[in-house]
């Protein structure tokens, strides 16, 4: 193993140490429902970027759930975004999906337009989509950095525009933000402060659509078991578990069952925060 290799690994534990400091947990449940005629979502529609896989993917299918009609986004993975709509109508469900790059405002545009055609309008806009490219700062190619930042800073950016523009009263709009922030761990600088910018973006907005009833918040995962984590190898994964609280890595559930709560109307008073996700470990 490289020197790189094992900076990396170790990024990778300290990435997922961060202090929680909203405990949401019971929410989610205290929002099921088995009663079709009383789902939260009911007559409502949301839009998630990145649903193809991973946090996204969860989100969707558990918004979808509890009713609302989603609309599922793609940069590459037709098949999966396919797949995860096919699953969501074999339960019951209505879901469409839609390839938008978002670092492409216009492509964004018609993304959201798609959704407005096929449910109407748009009350949950989570802006999940993004990148990681890690390594040392010395090292850090310029392709590597302007992609991770088009995608998670600008791509965010439009993604959150064209929400601060359609959103219904009453609505939600939550982005992925990361504990990285917290935990700042060497060889990670691009993509914390890509992430750092979700937790601005949130608490900024939030003072910007208030009066319209919609809550604004960036969540704040720690280390998930996806794409994202694994594509630096198995060895990335490795100690985390040990050192959460929970014994365990987080998988993409445990954020949709957060995202699912500031959702719920219980968790309307939630506004302008960033919440963290992690487990425990700090
Ligand atoms: N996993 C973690 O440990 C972790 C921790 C903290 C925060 N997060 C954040 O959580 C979010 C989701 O992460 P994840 O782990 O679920 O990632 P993932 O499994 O790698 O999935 C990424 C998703 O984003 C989509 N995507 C990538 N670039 C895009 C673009 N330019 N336009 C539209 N869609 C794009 C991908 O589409 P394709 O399938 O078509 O490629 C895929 O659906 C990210 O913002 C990430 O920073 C993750």
């Amino acid at each position: 193993m490289s020197e790189n290799d094992a900076s990396r690994r170790n990024f990778l534990t300290m990435a997922a140490a961060a202090p929680a400091v909203l405990a949401l947990g019971g929410m989610a449940a205290a929002q099921d429902s088995s009663t079709a005629g009383t789902l939260p979502g009911a007559g409502k529609a949301a839009l998630i970027t990145g649903s193809s896989r991973g946090i996204g993917a969860a989100t969707a299918r558990r918004l979808a759930r509890e009713g609302y009609a989603v609309t599922i986004n793609y940069l590459t993975n037709h098949d999966m975004a396919a797949a995860v709509v096919q699953e969501i109508e074999a339960g019951g469900g209505r879901a469409i999906f839609r390839q938008a790059d978002v670092a492409d405002a216009a492509a964004v545009g018609a993304l959201f337009d798609a959704n407005e055609e096929a449910f109407g309008g748009v009350d949950v806009v989570v802006s999940n989509a993004g990148i990681m490219n890690v390594g040392p700062f010395a090292a850090m190619e310029d392709e590597a950095f302007d992609r991770m930042i088009a995608t998670n800073v600008k791509g965010s950016f439009n993604v959150l525009r064209e929400a601060s523009r359609r959103v219904r009263d009453g609505g939600r709009v939550i982005t992925l933000a990361s504990s990285i922030i917290l935990s700042k761990p060497a060889f990670t600088a691009p993509y914390a402060a890509s992430k750092a910018a979700q937790e601005i973006f949130a608490s900024t907005l939030a003072k910007e659509l208030g009066g319209r009833n919609i809550s604004v918040n960036s969540i704040a995962p720690g280390a998930v078991d996806t794409q994202l984590l694994r594509q630096h190898g198995e060895a990335a994964l490795a100690g985390i578990p040990e050192a959460t609280p929970l014994r365990r890595l987080g998988q993409p559930d445990d954020i949709a069952n957060v995202i699912a709560a500031l959702c719920a109307s219980d968790g309307a008073w939630i506004n302008g925060h960033n919440v963290f996700a992690n487990g425990g470990l700090s």
